[in-house]
């Protein structure tokens, strides 16, 4: 069994998001006491965002690429060569500014690239891009400070996070994704408390499941 783990919060002390996913490897380890872990902190370390020249040397074929464009994407390299071995990815976000963070935006984009992860035929009609990455199960463990993104909830078309990992989840090989969040911190009271005590039970449980 082999996990990719990928923190975002830009704190690591008292983070919540990042307190689910250890609920969650906590519970994994006592089914799967050998589980090889692979830790990518793009809160801490976040990837270098992709620039004009990046997309070029994405784009160039292998063996036409200059030094210099290889170089420009090995940080991509390493980072897609993590992904392809990992049966599971846990991703322990934030919601920051009703998104993602930066630093798993730029993992995203680091690692969702044509003829890695993705290939693109226009013969495919309207849906031209398929996944190359397969049968993973995606475990995305979630923090924000407000409540309500569900459907019908207060603040319902106002939260991307999910979504947005959800709608790129197939380039990341996801088969099955499964979300845990923690909402109300900004409030830290009863709600929030038993918000985080759910929370912690569901990624012990699907830790314990997996
Ligand atoms: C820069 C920043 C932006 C934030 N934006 C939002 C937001 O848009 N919606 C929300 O509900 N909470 C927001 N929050 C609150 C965080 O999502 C919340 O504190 C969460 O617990 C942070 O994750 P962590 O505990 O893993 O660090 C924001 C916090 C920060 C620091």
């Amino acid at each position: 069994m082999h996990v990719l783990r990928v923190d975002a919060s830009v704190r690591k002390d008292g983070s919540l998001s990042r307190k689910i996913g250890d609920a969650f490897m906590e519970a994994l380890r006592k089914t799967h006491p050998a589980v090889k872990l692979t830790e990518r902190d793009v809160g801490l370390n976040p990837p270098p965002i992709i620039t004009s020249d990046w997309v070029a040397a994405a784009f160039t074929p292998q063996d036409d690429r200059s030094a210099a464009q290889s170089q420009l994407l090995a940080p991509s390299d390493q980072a897609i060569a993590e992904l392809r071995t990992a049966e599971i990815i846990l991703i322990t976000a934030p919601m920051y500014n009703y998104g993602m963070p930066a630093g798993l935006k730029a993992w995203v984009d680091s690692v969702v690239r044509k003829d890695k992860t993705f290939t693109f035929d226009l013969a495919r009609g309207d849906f031209p891009l398929e996944p190359v990455l397969s049968g993973k199960t995606l475990v995305l463990a979630t923090a924000w400070g407000e409540f309500g993104f569900e459907p019908g909830g207060v603040r319902d078309g106002q939260g991307h996070l999910v979504g947005h990992v959800k709608a790129v989840s197939g380039y990341l090989g996801a088969a099955r994704l499964e979300h845990v969040g923690v909402e109300y911190q900004e409030f830290a009271d009863d709600r929030f408390e038993a918000s985080l005590q759910a929370a912690l039970e569901r990624a012990t449980e699907l830790g314990a499941s997996l």
